[in-house]
């Protein structure tokens, strides 16, 4: 495994894999590895020739200072994870590599609403960072494949939008959430849980999953869904911010009588001081 952390080094070493005309597959990550990050590098490693991992924990995505200081960072053992899973290279850029001074070009994106829901509401500035960072990075990788998580739904739906408004010849390919054998999700905010909080947060893998249950067996009030969905997180002891069922492609309030070809249920709550996210999808 070769680690770079320098543009310039990078580029050398993709302009000679890509000289013998090797793949290359990008899984963008801010570092605390997981399981969930493995298989990225294992769907990467089985469709490519060459996977690259980047970590940069991307300062403009966070729009909560504290979050960004609290943000788990444990570059040795990321490493050891990545050689594990026989990672090709690993690009570990510091934030001037990134943000040069002189500054970078960023196109004019619309994403339609995308960004204003969910997440976008309760994260005022994060999918702008989001959108910044994940462009500079294909930018300066320009891989073939680009492996991002089911995991961060919205996320995937907001970069798959960029690809299709530029252009970019770069499939982009969904990787299915990692769980815990209680079902929750793993993330890189579990680490900060409370022994207490950590034992509760499975709830919201639970009512994700009674409510897709209550849609496949022909419940229609999506909205009373919602609510039984947030009544029995707060009993948990955990405070959510929203749990919304929602059209899979434009991300906007579901309805039964609508025409969603896709619903996605997603959720984020707070576990004392750690937000977390998930989400299930359902195809109609
Ligand atoms: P991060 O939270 O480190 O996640 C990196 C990638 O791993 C994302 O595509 C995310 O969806 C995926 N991932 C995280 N947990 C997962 C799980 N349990 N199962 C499957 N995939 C999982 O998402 C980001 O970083 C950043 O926003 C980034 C895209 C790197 C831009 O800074």
């Amino acid at each position: 495994m070769q680690y770079f952390k320098r543009i310039i080094d990078l580029h050398k070493y993709l302009s000679e894999a890509r000289a013998n005309g090797l793949t290359i597959g990008f899984a963008p990550t801010m570092g605390a590895l997981h399981a969930g990050h493995m298989s990225l590098i294992h769907d990467s490693k089985q469709q490519n020739d060459r996977t690259i991992c980047s970590i940069f924990v991307n300062p403009t995505q966070f729009n909560d200072p504290a979050d960004l200081e609290k943000y788990p960072r444990t570059v040795a053992e990321d490493l050891d994870l990545l050689y594990d899973h026989a990672c090709d290279v690993v690009f570990l850029p510091g934030v001037a590599e990134i943000y040069p001074q002189e500054g970078f070009h960023t196109p004019e994106l619309d994403f339609e609403g995308l960004t204003d829901v969910m997440e976008g509401a309760f994260r005022p500035g994060h999918f702008a960072g989001v959108a910044q960072v994940v462009y500079r990075l294909l930018n300066i990788i320009r891989p073939d494949r680009l492996y991002m998580g089911q995991k961060d739904y919205q996320q995937w739906t907001i970069i798959h939008s960029m690809l299709d408004q530029l252009q970019l010849p770069i499939e982009l390919v969904m990787c299915t959430t990692v769980r815990e054998p209680d079902g929750l999700a793993m993330s890189s905010r579990n680490r900060r849980l409370t022994p207490e909080f950590r034992e509760q947060a499975p709830i919201l893998f639970e009512s994700l999953s009674a409510c897709l249950e209550a849609i496949l067996e022909g419940s229609k009030d999506y909205r009373h869904l919602e609510k039984i969905a947030k009544e029995a997180i707060l009993t948990a002891g955990l405070e959510p911010e929203y749990f919304q069922i929602a059209d899979g492609y434009t991300l906007q309030v579901a309805h039964p009588a609508g025409l969603s070809k896709r619903l996605v249920i997603c959720v984020a709550a707070w576990a004392g001081e750690v937000r977390l996210i998930d989400n299930l999808y359902l195809d109609l």
